[in-house]
């Protein structure tokens, strides 16, 4: 694992999309597993950006979301899939037989979960994975005490995730209780991980999920296993880490970041 620690917001999204395109530079044939939530809508914002600049071609690009909400129509706007359209499918030449949500209006659930992975697999497995984090710890929507070798299932979302993100809803009583989701071991199977996290309101759960113990009641400190996982933070997002020195020192020194040092 290794943490990036940028001046601000801006610069974090920044980097993350630059690290995509370049990705998609290197591979054009690229499978890209995609986050949802307020954080990465600065990040497709910056994709479209540079593929109307034509510095990024999404033409042979295959993606596999991380999850969807079970029981809301696949056009409702607060669905994943209307939130990937609206901040990066329709905005891109990607073709929409390659994206990939979970269909949370399947009526064979355990079958849909099955399928996604499979179809996972069979584009060869996910070369780079982006990731959030929510304020259980959760990537995806593996909320505390999720199996740290899960797979594509069926969760119910907890309290506090409804209450993360019951704003987003006109009602929120109406928003939906559980999702299908990407399991731990799922995203662990990926080839790399970027976790993105920005803003002091996820400062803490990040301490935890770097520098804490890796446990299932915080699934995304299981990227701790992960042999290529890259965390870009913010200063504010930064603000419990203990080891920053070292952070930094690593970014102004290893190769691979001397293309983003400014
Ligand atoms: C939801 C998504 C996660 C995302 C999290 C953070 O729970 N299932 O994939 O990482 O929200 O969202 P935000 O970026 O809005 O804090």
């Amino acid at each position: 694992m290794e943490v990036i620690i940028r001046p601000d917001a801006d610069e974090a999204c920044t980097l993350v999309a630059d690290l995509i395109a370049g990705e998609i530079r290197n591979n054009p044939k690229l499978v890209v597993g995609l986050a949802t939530g307020r954080t990465m809508e600065r990040v497709y914002s910056l994709l479209v950006k540079k593929y109307k600049k034509g510095h990024v071609d999404f033409a042979h690009v295959t993606t596999f979301n991380l999850d969807e909400y079970i029981g809301l129509a696949l056009d409702h706007p607060n669905s994943f899939h209307a939130y990937m359209d609206d901040h990066l499918f329709r905005h891109v030449n990607i073709h929409s037989e390659r994206t990939h949500i979970p269909n949370g209006e399947a009526k064979d659930l355990e079958g849909e979960c099955l399928a996604y992975e499979e179809t996972i697999r069979g584009c060869g497995g996910i070369d780079l994975q982006l990731l959030g984090i929510g304020q259980t710890g959760h990537i995806g929507f593996n909320e505390p005490i999720s199996a740290l070798r899960s797979r594509t299932r069926t969760k119910a979302l907890t309290p506090q995730t409804l209450k993360q993100n019951a704003h987003l809803f006109d009602d929120p009583d109406a928003m939906p209780r559980r999702a299908i989701t990407m399991g731990v071991g799922t995203i662990l199977d990926s080839k790399r991980c970027v976790l993105l996290a920005t803003g002091e309101k996820k400062a803490a759960i990040v301490a935890k999920a770097v520098e804490g113990p890796v446990t299932s009641m915080i699934s995304a400190s299981a990227l701790q296993l992960h042999p290529r996982c890259t965390v870009v933070v913010d200063e504010e997002a930064a603000g419990c880490l203990e080891n920053t020195e070292y952070y930094r020192w690593l970014f102004e020194n290893e190769p691979e970041w001397e293309r983003f040092r400014r």
